[in-house]
């Protein structure tokens, strides 16, 4: 099979290791990529965002599947555009996408379904902003309505910052209860009526060790969740993903592709923080890691309709860590162009429990350079949460990148350490 992977990041790279490691892909192809997918993948210098691009680009390589990462892409349609081609396409529509695009249409499938999430109000004017954070008290949590790559969320306890936030959304503003207890990212793959629940995993949103600082698109990751309850997945299937799935179907708006539902497990049960509509950044670097079966023929069977033929999913026994480094400044503004040394001495003497994923990062002649603000997702496996953890901090240490950061604390309270 020739699969064309659309994305640039951490998570396409990951998706790109494990395609690369399934031996019924044949050609593997990823647009635009970088510098570390090159190494496994084709790169096609396409716009992502650009569904017409994408779709032509699919047609001259005879891809018989299209693997759409990112969000943008999904909400701006590029999954129809290749669909409309005839190839098929693992990413649900424009229209399932708006799951992840609007956080208001997100509560209106959730009421409808019945699924448990934070109460809301959905505000458009000053008043409305002001009567809703008086009626929930704080701690504040203010969302902007669309995409906003995990920055578009403000929780705090300071009323004259919730207001200022929503104020400064400009347009639709989702003011919500605050929801206390862990968080958990449970995935599901679905052709639109077959749910298939992966294993859940942990993200660190917070810039900061600790959980300080600003929230960031994710700063690390682990799996499992060995205090999470083992009946977690079935309860999310029954609560969440399979009434999700059903709804959309009913409303003619079928989702296929990944379901991702972010959890918070509160003192009065699962409630969703948030769906997205493909893998999260950096939990499918972890989840992977541990998916014994072969990923191409799974993410086919969801972009055919044919899920319910998928044999029960296997996974490795070992647990997975993954640390991002981000460079210089990240999340305001981050610094890029700066050259990232440190990763031939990972594959020489890390390998193959310990590799690094590439995110923010291109080639400049001979040398690979920073360009975003998440530049590389350190992923090890091992026995158990304590070794994965060491491996990873391991190679994370003969990263040479000028002025980067990662937090030191990811897995860390899960370990037992
Ligand atoms: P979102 O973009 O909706 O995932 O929100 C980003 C982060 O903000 C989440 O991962 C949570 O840490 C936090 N958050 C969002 N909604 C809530 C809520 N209702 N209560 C508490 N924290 C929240
Ligand atoms: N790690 C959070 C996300 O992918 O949205």
């Amino acid at each position: 099979m020739k699969v064309l992977v659309i994305g640039g990041g951490a998570r396409e790279h990951a998706l790109c290791r494990s395609l690369s490691l399934d031996p019924d892909v044949t050609d593997l192809y990823c647009a635009p990529g970088n510098a570390g997918i090159g190494e496994v993948a084709e790169l096609y210098p396409v716009d992502a965002l650009d569904g017409e691009a994408v779709a032509r680009l699919a047609t001259e390589l005879e891809a018989g599947l299209v693997v759409v990462g990112p969000e943008a892409p999904l909400v701006a349609g590029v999954a129809d555009a290749v669909r409309a081609v005839g190839i098929p396409c693992f990413g649900p529509s424009r229209e399932a996408a708006a799951l992840e695009g609007s956080k208001a249409f997100a509560k209106d499938v959730m009421a409808a379904a019945g699924v448990p999430t934070a109460r809301s109000y959905i505000c458009t004017t000053p008043e409305e902003i002001d009567e809703a954070l008086d009626a929930f008290g704080a701690p504040y949590v203010v969302k902007d309505d669309g995409l906003a790559a995990g920055k578009g969320v403000v929780v705090t306890g300071d009323l004259d910052k919730a207001r200022e936030h929503a104020l400064a959304c400009g347009g639709r503003v989702v003011i919500e209860e605050f929801l206390d207890g862990p968080e958990v990212s449970l995935f599901a793959i679905t052709d639109g009526e077959t749910v298939v629940p992966l294993t859940p995993a942990q993200d660190f949103k917070r810039a900061l060790d600790g959980d300080e600082g600003p929230n960031t698109g994710g700063m690390g990751a682990y799996s499992p969740l060995p205090w999470a309850d083992p009946k977690l997945v079935d309860e999310v299937m029954a609560t969440v993903l399979q009434p999700t799935v059903d709804e959309l179907h009913r409303r003619g708006t079928p989702f296929s592709g990944l379901l991702y539902a972010g959890l918070a497990i509160t003192s009065r049960g699962v409630r969703v923080i948030e769906f997205n509509a493909r893998f999260g950044d950096p939990e499918t670097q972890v989840v992977l890691a541990r998916l014994q079966t072969p990923l191409a023929g799974l993410l086919l069977h969801a972009a055919q309709g044919t899920l319910d033929l998928e044999p029960p999913l296997r996974w490795r026994d070992d647990a997975a860590v993954t640390v991002v480094v981000a460079s210089h400044n990240y999340p305001d503004t981050p610094r890029t162009g700066d050259p990232i040394e440190g990763l031939d001495e990972v594959a020489a003497q890390d390998a193959p429990h310990a590799y690094v994923l590439h995110a923010g990062t291109k080639r400049d002649s001979d040398a690979i350079v920073s360009a975003g603000g998440r530049v590389l997702s350190v992923t090890a496996t091992g026995k158990d949460l304590a070794q994965a953890r060491e491996r990873a901090y391991r190679a994370v240490a003969r990263i040479r990148l000028d002025g980067s950061q990662h937090r030191t604390d990811i897995a860390r309270k899960a370990a037992g350490e």
